[in-house]
């Protein structure tokens, strides 16, 4: 939407910042726009970069390459997974686990691009075959669930995969395809040197101040392949932007704004009736990160480039705290101009924080912003 509202074009150069699994690269790419993502969480940056490699797939090839892996698998020692991470012994029964290492060993021995689009494959099953379900923010254990085969799944996925490359040849995706480059780092560190040139537009989506730990949610794939062990899972949870609850705040960082400054008193008073204790740390380290991406924005992107932002506002123990004005406000004192504040939606609360405190719905909106010519 905003690639047509913007009206870019094969001139323009896209940034994703917090690219995620690659939903405007992929985007831009097919509209031949070229761009760039970064992400700081292996998964995601494997993932989106993974995306386009399907364009280098013949029609037939999963199909044919399946069949191959299933005549291997049987044979294929196990591959070592990071069993230390206190959801990996309780996510799978016994059998799967092992008939998935399985499966991961045997697509490791592929090579490129069908082990990348093999194991893009093998991640989107992790979740059905065990007994957790990405729930928002959460990856929740579902002792009610039943777990599906991994054999029936892989197939099954590879039935949908060859679809889709059927309907990509369809809509002739392939021969306008512009290749994206996904950078594997921290977007509060953005430098000129992981760019082409300088973009001409930033449309992205952050984390949300709102408890988001990608760490846990996507832990299985990053145990299965990411991680080792624990100590690793735990430092790349202190690499991403602390929109988490495990955030650390250090003594000579102060309050980034006022309007943050005011809800972060006001929940301190009542830390007793928050949900977590830390909430008020998280929402001024999340801040504090969101200045620091905006600084390095200004200083990359070229003369009069747009930003859209797609954020969610919060509500903690009844106090709203609004993203979009307090981002917008940080963004104008970092020279950039405020063109609109769109409200994509209103969301309900809680019926724990209705209960207690009413109805207030919160606003999930794009803020646009543009640096000066
Ligand atoms: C809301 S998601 C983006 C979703 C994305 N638009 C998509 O369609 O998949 C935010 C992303 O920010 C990433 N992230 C968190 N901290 C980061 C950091 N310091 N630098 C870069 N990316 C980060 C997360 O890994 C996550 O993929």
């Amino acid at each position: 939407m905003w690639i047509s509202r913007f009206g870019l074009g094969a001139g323009d150069y896209i940034l994703d910042p917090f690219c995620g699994m690659g939903t405007t690269l992929i985007a831009s790419g097919c509209r031949g726009i070229p761009a760039v993502g970064i992400d700081r969480l292996p998964v995601a940056a494997f993932l989106a970069e993974a995306l386009q490699m399907f364009f280098h797939i013949r029609p037939g090839q999963l199909r044919e390459t399946f069949q191959r892996l299933l005549e291997q698998v049987r044979r294929t020692a196990p591959a070592h997974v990071a069993t230390d991470v206190a959801i990996m012994k309780v996510a799978f029964p016994a059998e799967t686990l092992l008939a998935l290492r399985r499966w991961k060993a045997a697509i490791d021995r592929l090579k490129a691009p069908l082990r990348e689009v093999f194991l893009l494959l093998f991640f989107s099953v992790l979740e059905p075959c065990s007994y957790t379900s990405k729930d928002g923010q959460f990856l929740r254990l579902r002792r009610d669930k039943l777990p599906a085969d991994p054999e029936v799944m892989l197939r099954k996925k590879v039935e949908q995969a060859e679809q889709d490359l059927h309907r990509i040849g369809e809509l002739g995706w392939t021969s306008n395809f512009s290749p994206f480059r996904v950078v594997l780092e921290d977007a509060r560190t953005i430098h000129s040197g992981w760019l082409q040139r300088p973009p001409t537009v930033i449309i992205t989506s952050p984390p949300y101040a709102n408890r988001y730990d990608y760490t846990r949610t996507y832990s299985l794939e990053l145990c299965f392949h990411f991680v080792r062990d624990f100590a690793e899972l735990r430092d790349l949870r202190h690499q991403l932007l602390r929109s988490h609850i495990e955030s650390r705040v250090s003594r000579c960082e102060g309050i980034p704004h006022p309007a943050v400054g005011e809800v972060v008193e006001y929940l301190s008073a009542r830390e007793k009736t928050l949900n977590n204790p830390r909430i008020p740390a998280m929402l001024t380290a999340y801040f504090v990160d969101m200045q620091k991406a905006i600084k390095r924005w200004r200083d990359v992107l070229a003369p009069s480039a747009r930003v859209a932002l797609v954020v969610d506002n919060v509500r903690f123990a009844g106090q709203l705290l609004p993203v979009d004005l307090v981002l917008s406000d940080m963004a104008e004192q970092e020279g950039f101009i405020i063109e609109e504040i769109i409200v994509a939606r209103y969301k309900g609360n809680s019926s724990q924080q209705m209960g207690r405190y009413g109805r207030l719905p919160v606003r999930e909106s794009v803020v646009v912003w543009r640096k000066p010519p």
